[in-house]
């Protein structure tokens, strides 16, 4: 028995009675991890590992419409809720907006000048549905805002950079909110219309679509919480109708990629999810083991388990919703029910699992409150951040890099091991921090060798890694106070002048090795290639 990690004798020992009590299905995926990783002393967890990508390993970037563009009224534009919301003073820190931005709308050639001295095979950027339909319906179309999406993809391919294109990163046109935004049913085909559009339009030249940009952040912190637009805050219902308008919203669109245009166009579609890791506080207590499993089935699951697994919610969240509904002495679930119908229809919409990554939290069981209603008491388990590791300039966001391995093996246990494309993943520092990142590099540098951990030693399917960002940009609801770029932009001056941080250099050549000589001969070379370039242009 000494060899086997301890926590999968407890699970050995304990099986029959949690299989009598609710459904264990859930857990293999995080039985099956934890046997992996339960063992692992300190050291050998921070172990650096030496090894290589496959090839066709896609490096990549990323940004979104409306941290970057700026121009929000320019050219037809339409207002999007973002907008609404930035301009009612007191919104944001400083009142901050996305109004300029970095004025990508206007900079494009020094956004691909960054671009290519990064050498980057891959852009993920989003499309602002009211800049291409400002009322958020097809009539109202902009040419420009289509010309605009055009020069830059056009200009990407030119330079041999994939586009890789997000449908939705938040910015609803403000029109379509005051139909009731996702709360509404109709935006399914609404959402589609836009979508079938972008793909008429731009599918020939693009072969990676995203519909969704975190549907979690959307459905709690936007209907939930009421942090972000459109500010609903109804945290015990509002959540679960949004994110089962999403997700069928989402399988709709991902059957018209399917049936009008795959065959011609050859792409593939996903949806880009947000998780943390989530580590128990205490894998030999079976009850820490179940309380982790249920977060991540409630943030990851609520979005992947339908999607990538059966077409319906995961059983943890099934169980925990439906119970706490009946002792709130409602006659139904709060979590609403698929159809037969539509959960075959949503079941396997997705070609590839798109994960966005930042951090890891320790979670352990806790019986909560049953008032107010709410999606987070529903979870019955409290949340910490992971002490001992570094923390960052976001609150709650301590960088630990070993969770991105464990989350990485957990999907590919819980999903059928599917190719995976880490499409976010990054840190933020304050934005006094100009050139000098180190912790940024140590981020990077730390959080990619898991990444090579998981693909090398662990087998897992990782297909592509795409740093966030590009460059410092509107930072939602931190405004300019942090910032994740690779590129640091001066907020001050009307120019927005870009300046590669010392971050940018370290990707630009993700094999260096931490010794003085070599970083400063790659150091030398990058800033003879890129800097000479940005200071005549990039001004
Ligand atoms: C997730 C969002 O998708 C992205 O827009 C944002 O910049 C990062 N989180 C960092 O907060």
């Amino acid at each position: 028995m000494a060899a086997v990690p301890l926590v999968l004798r407890v699970l050995v020992t304990t099986r029959h009675m949690w299989t009598h009590r609710g459904p264990l299905q859930h857990l293999n995926g995080y039985i099956l991890r934890l046997g992996k990783f339960s063992h692992q002393s300190k050291f050998q967890r921070k172990m650096y590992h030496y090894g290589t990508f496959p090839q066709g390993f896609s490096w990549g970037v990323s940004s979104s419409a409306y941290q970057i563009e700026g121009a929000w009224n320019a050219d037809r534009k339409g207002p999007s809720i973002w907008d609404t919301f930035t301009q009612k003073p007191g919104s944001i820190p400083g009142n901050s907006s996305g109004d300029v931005a970095c004025d990508s709308y206007h900079r494009l050639e020094e956004d691909f000048y960054m671009l290519r001295a990064l050498r980057v095979k891959s852009y993920r950027f989003s499309l602002s549905w009211s800049r291409i339909f400002p009322n958020g319906r097809h009539p109202s179309l902009s040419q420009n805002g289509v010309d605009y999406y055009n020069r830059l993809i056009d200009g990407l391919l030119a330079y041999n950079i994939t586009p890789m294109v997000t449908l939705y990163h938040w910015d609803l046109p403000q029109a379509l909110q005051d139909l009731g935004g996702w709360e509404n049913i109709d935006m399914i085909n609404i959402f589609n219309e836009f979508c079938d559009f972008c793909f008429a339009t731009f599918g020939d030249r693009v072969k990676f679509w995203m519909t969704f940009n975190q549907p979690h952040t959307i459905a709690w912190s936007g209907y939930g919480l009421g942090e972000i637009p459109p500010n609903v805050k109804n945290p015990g219902i509002a959540p679960y109708r949004v994110a089962h308008n999403l997700i069928k919203a989402h399988a709709k669109v991902y059957h018209t990629y399917d049936d009008k245009y795959r065959a011609s166009q050859g792409g593939l579609i996903s949806i880009a999810l947000n998780a943390d890791w989530i580590e128990p506080k205490d894998v030999n207590i079976f009850r820490e083991v179940l309380a982790a499993d249920r977060a991540l089935q409630f943030k990851l699951g609520w979005f992947a388990h339908p999607i990538f697994k059966n077409g319906d919610y995961p059983d943890a969240m099934k169980w925990q919703v439906g119970n706490k509904s009946e002792l709130q002495g409602l006659s139904n679930s709060r979590l609403p029910a698929f159809t037969e119908q539509e959960k075959s229809f949503i079941r396997g919409t997705a070609d590839m699992f798109c994960v966005n990554h930042y951090t890891t939290q320790i979670a352990r069981h806790a019986t909560l409150r049953l008032s107010p209603q709410s999606y987070k008491y529903d979870h019955d388990l409290l949340e910490a951040e992971e002490s001992g590791s570094p923390s960052t300039a976001i609150t709650n966001q301590r960088a630990v890099a070993w969770g991105l391995r464990r989350l990485l093996n957990w999907i590919k246990e819980e999903y059928g091991d599917p190719e995976i494309y880490i499409t976010e993943n990054g840190v933020a520092t304050d934005s006094k921090t100009t050139w000098d990142d180190t912790g940024r590099v140590f981020y990077y540098k730390t959080y990619i060798d898991e990444a090579l951990k998981a693909s090398d030693i662990d087998g897992v399917k990782v297909k592509g890694y795409i740093a966030t960002s590009l460059m410092d940009s509107f930072e939602w609801l931190n405004g300019y106070k942090v910032g994740f770029g690779l590129h640091h932009v001066d907020f001050t001056n009307p120019n927005r002048p870009r300046t590669p941080k010392y971050s940018a250099h370290f990707y630009f050549r993700k094999d260096f090795i931490w010794s003085v000589s070599t970083s400063r001969w790659k150091r030398s070379q990058y800033l003879g290639q890129v800097c000479s370039h940005s200071s005549q242009s990039v001004q």
